[in-house]
């Protein structure tokens, strides 16, 4: 146990630290968020992940004051939604995240989305835009780190010689879609990965490899998939809205993965389990 919570930290290229475990929040709406994040923070997790899109940042604020824990001891994260690009967007949809949050800084602020061609042929102005705008933000102190999501190595390398490169870029990625390419190109970089969805929806656990490998360990498949980001070096943001099922996600430190183990689930290819990809993400 460590006094930013029980599960360990990794360090941002900037210096930031950074839960090793996340506590996601998607499709947790904005009523039932009060009371999961606050549970989420009883049991321990000290690392937020939401976004404007969500829905569910007033509430995410609630949870968050009513644990009664020290801000400087949370990692919270938002994200820019793709109706919130461009630099005057984004940085006004920021704001209004703080505002919702009722907190004076973010820990992690994310482009959710890159533009893409399928978008806009000037897909590469708005990237650099609105990543601007993220970098105005970090300047003024206003985040301690900045960074995006689903931005594959052809959309990060429009970024990669501004001021500053993502420090973080968030994936999907959970057993059968390990996005090598793009987890390659970010170890390259120094640019950390998040997984979102790293218990791909719960669609995954039932994979014979996973459970035959959970078995042997005397663990959950959900928490082998959470082990094995882990051990990629990903970030994992598993979300859930009980209680034992949260509590068990972090219970992930008192066991080591076979090599062999990790390979095997490494060569799993399921595909994603969202069916989203950046080159035709339309929303
Ligand atoms: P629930 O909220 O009822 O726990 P992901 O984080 O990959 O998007 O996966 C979220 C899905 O996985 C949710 O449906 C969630 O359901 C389920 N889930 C979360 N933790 C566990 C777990 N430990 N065992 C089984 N299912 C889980």
């Amino acid at each position: 146990m460590n006094d930013l919570g029980n599960n360990l930290t990794v360090k941002l290229y900037n210096g930031i630290e950074i839960n090793s475990i996340g506590y996601g929040t998607w499709r947790v709406n904005d009523g039932e968020a009060k009371n999961m994040v606050k549970t989420a923070i009883d049991l321990g997790y000290r690392h937020i992940d939401t976004a404007s899109i969500y829905g569910n940042e007033q509430g995410v604020g609630e949870g968050i004051k009513n644990s009664g824990i020290d801000r400087k001891k949370l990692f919270v994260t938002s994200k820019v939604w793709t109706s919130e690009r461009g630099y005057d967007k984004a940085l006004y949809a920021f704001d209004k995240t703080l505002e919702k949050l009722n907190l004076e800084y973010l820990d992690l602020y994310l482009i959710h989305w890159p533009c893409a061609p399928h978008i806009s042929s000037d897909y590469k102005r708005v990237n650099i835009d609105t990543w601007k705008a993220l970098i105005k933000l970090y300047k003024d102190g206003r985040v301690r780190s900045i960074g995006v999501s689903n931005f594959l190595p052809k959309y990060l390398n429009d970024l990669m010689d501004l001021e500053y490169r993502p420090m973080v870029n968030q994936i999907e990625f959970h057993v059968g879609y390990r996005q090598e390419e793009t987890l390659e190109f970010c170890k390259q970089n120094g640019i950390c990965v998040e997984g979102w969805s790293p218990l791909g929806r719960g669609k995954v656990l039932s994979n014979v490899t996973l459970n035959e490998i959970a078995l042997k360990y005397g663990k959950t498949p959900a928490q082998i998939s959470i082990k094995w980001c882990l051990k990629n070096g990903v970030i994992p943001l598993p979300k859930s809205s009980d209680k034992n099922r949260m509590k068990s996600n972090l219970e992930v430190f008192d066991f080591e993965l076979s090599t062999a183990d990790f390979n095997a689930l490494n060569s799993l290819n399921l595909g994603s389990s969202s069916g989203l990809h950046p080159d035709t993400f339309n929303r």
